[in-house]
């Protein structure tokens, strides 16, 4: 037998810098495990369907469950010159079951089989991306749950905002985190779709049921046009998206953390499993594994373009140019992973610089908001408030003065509205206190928050 799976019709072979640069065995191989749970599939269906002898049936059934025990054992090893993982599962059946293994490729072809070796794949990692998540998010929580009682200063424009609770924007993070899980939780319902049994491209003549292969492999759904079967590569395409918008979420995290660990700012401390020194400056530490996630996040965005711009000019169906979707695709499945489990052993690792960053709330300026708030309770309306407490700000920063240390006459020259009760609104916590809406970081409302996370992520 030929080692090509279609090398009977040629009399030349394919020189070696051709095999050199078409064999995908050196990436694909990570779907030798997925390869032979099709085959399976696919051979009990043929027995079933009286398509081949119940008997070679079993025999491709006992020699597929022999190469998954190796996969699983470690032990299995591809054979590089064979040109894809598909060809190499069907020469070490061959090897190991004799003649039977011949049965195994009816009614199918490597361009059903390899792209529902892909869903299977992408499947399976779905799950685990899912549970990083889960893991991701209880240690965020964990470490919101434990620094609840820290006032932070929080920004827009990285210039000093309002305060907030520190738990209030690690659970900002969370709810980042939960819409990503959404984003996964949609990819897998287009993922879950039996592709096999699509064929070359035009369906097969011999009486398959696909329904039976459907149900084996646990997918939701068969896929209903054969042509569509073979040559759509949006799921993966979803999936890499999806991936890019955590990818982009981490790296703002870690953009925050960054800048919270500079002397600068000082708010926190991060444990030494997760920096490195500098060769030359010995006071340094750096927050490497940071910068790291936030820098690899960049190769997500780089490959979803890479697998958009391979799929845009592609005619139906199945092309070789589609054989490129793996390395893409398995290198941000595999990135993300690391870095989810990363993040979540880092959040581990902080600590918060308390008395520096309560130092850091005392500003009257964090407060302008409040005091604005006041005057609109009190009937004003907001641009007039707006306008006055801008006067009064302006002054202030002017004279060098404190609002608190205006006596009353002063505050009422501003308006007749303020009276000396306006200057119990200039602390940190009577500022998280007052606040009211839901969704915002009043000490109870954020309580709840945690809690209710907590119960969710169990
Ligand atoms: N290795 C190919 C891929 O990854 C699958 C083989 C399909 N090849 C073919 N000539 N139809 O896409």
């Amino acid at each position: 037998m030929s080692t090509k799976l279609w090398g009977s019709r040629f009399t030349g072979t394919l020189s070696k810098l051709s095999e050199k640069f078409t064999y995908s065995i050196s990436y694909d191989s990570k779907l030798a495990l997925y390869d032979c749970i099709a085959g399976i599939a696919h051979a009990e269906m043929l027995g079933e369907r009286g398509i081949i002898h119940k008997k070679d049936a079993s025999a491709i059934v006992k020699g597929l469950n022999k190469l998954v025990d190796e996969i699983e054992a470690g032990t299995f090893k591809y054979d590089p010159s064979s040109e894809d993982i598909h060809t190499d599962i069907q020469i070490k059946l061959k090897k190991s079951i004799g003649k039977p293994a011949d049965c195994l490729h009816t009614a199918r072809s490597r361009n059903d089989q390899v792209v529902t070796d892909v869903r299977l794949y992408c499947l399976n990692h779905l799950e685990n991306i899912q549970a990083l998540l889960d893991v991701l998010q209880i240690s965020i929580v964990k470490f919101a749950d434990k620094n609840d009682d820290i006032i932070i200063p929080a920004y827009t424009h990285l210039q000093s905002a309002q305060v907030v609770l520190l738990a209030h924007q690690m659970l900002a993070y969370v709810e980042m985190l939960e819409r990503d899980k959404g984003r996964f939780e949609d990819a897998a319902r287009r993922t879950s779709v039996n592709t096999l049994g699509a064929c070359a491209l035009a369906g097969t003549t011999l009486l398959t049921d696909r329904e039976i292969v459907t149900k084996k492999l646990g997918f939701a759904k068969t896929a209903a046009n054969s042509m569509d079967a073979v040559s759509d590569r949006d799921f993966l395409i979803e999936i890499v998206a999806a991936i890019a918008i955590t990818g982009m979420h981490l790296s703002r995290i870690c953009e925050d953390l960054i800048i919270w660990v500079t002397s600068e700012f000082n708010f926190i401390a991060i444990d030494d499993a997760f920096c490195t020194g500098s060769s030359i400056m010995p006071h340094k530490k750096n927050p490497d594994v940071l910068e790291l996630v936030r820098g690899t996040s960049s190769r997500f965005p780089g490959r979803l373009m890479e697998l958009l711009v391979l799929m845009k000019g592609l005619p139906l169906t199945y092309n070789r140019d589609m054989q490129m979707d793996k390395p893409a695709l398995f290198d941000c499945v595999e990135t993300i992973e690391d870095m989810l489990a990363m993040m979540a052993e880092l959040f581990g690792g902080i600590t918060v610089k308390k008395d520096v960053v309560a130092a850091r709330v005392q500003s009257e300026y964090f407060f302008t908001v409040d005091i604005l708030d006041y005057l609109v309770r009190k009937g004003m309306t907001y641009r007039d408030a707006h306008d006055t407490v801008g006067v009064m700000v302006k002054e202030c920063i002017d004279r060098g003065k404190k609002i608190a240390d205006l006596p009353v006459e002063q505050l009422k020259r501003y308006s007749s509205l303020l009276e000396v009760d306006v200057k119990y609104l200039l602390t940190p916590e009577v500022s998280i206190k007052s606040k009211k809406s839901f969704g915002s970081t009043n000490p109870v409302l954020v309580r709840a928050q945690i809690n209710a996370w907590k119960k969710r992520l169990k």
